[in-house]
């Protein structure tokens, strides 16, 4: 596995140091409110796992699958949230937590299916910046890592549903690289 990465791009040392800073920022945050994160499957769960365990807050986790029915990478179809039905997100302040922000449209939806649940405030927090990438209109909150336009693995991150269990993030070799577009979820 680890050598069909040709780069990488973010040791987990250098992972690590951005969780805790982001995790300190977090905290100060919401030191004195409600927290509920709502972190997006699947590819978030191996940031949401450290991000939770540096917030020293009584906070709740709720997931949200997001489906999409693209079968090119070019014509995206329209996005399927389902929003946790035993996380109550009314009168709340929700974190969502992504692992990357590419084109935007993921989270730029789940933030409309959190608003719409009636939450009081949602912010966003990611910890990969595709910045260069974005079709929506959508910055996120709280971001870890900024790159330029290259498809990454690793941390959460997959390439058809493959590497999401390597402790860094890097990009694949030539002959391991998408054929099409990223596994959405
Ligand atoms: P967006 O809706 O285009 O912002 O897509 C966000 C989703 O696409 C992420 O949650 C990932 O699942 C996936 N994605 C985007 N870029 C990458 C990448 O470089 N590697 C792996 N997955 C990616
Ligand atoms: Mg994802």
């Amino acid at each position: 596995m680890d050598r069909d990465v040709a780069r990488i791009l973010f040791d987990a040392e250098a992972i690590g140091a951005r969780v805790h800073a982001l995790a300190g920022r977090i905290t100060e945050i919401y030191r004195d409110r409600d927290l509920t994160l709502v972190a997006i499957l699947k590819g978030s769960i191996v940031f949401a796992a450290d991000l939770i365990r540096l917030i020293p807050l009584r906070l709740r986790l709720g997931f949200v699958a997001a489906s999409s029915y693209r079968g090119a990478r070019t014509t995206p179809g329209p996005l399927r949230i389902e929003l946790p039905d035993d996380e109550p997100l009314e009168g709340r302040n929700v974190l969502v937590v992504d692992e990357i922000l590419d084109t935007g449209r993921t989270l730029a939806a789940v933030v409309d299916a959190v608003r719409a649940r009636g939450a009081r405030d949602v912010a966003t927090c990611v910890l990969v910046d595709k910045r260069a990438r974005r079709a929506v209109a959508i910055e996120a909150d709280h971001v870890g890592f900024e790159i330029d336009d290259a498809f990454v693995v690793g941390y959460g991150l997959d390439h058809d549903g493959q590497y999401r269990n390597l402790p860094y993030i890097g990009v694949l070799g030539a002959e391991s690289l998408p054929a099409r577009g990223p596994d959405p979820a």
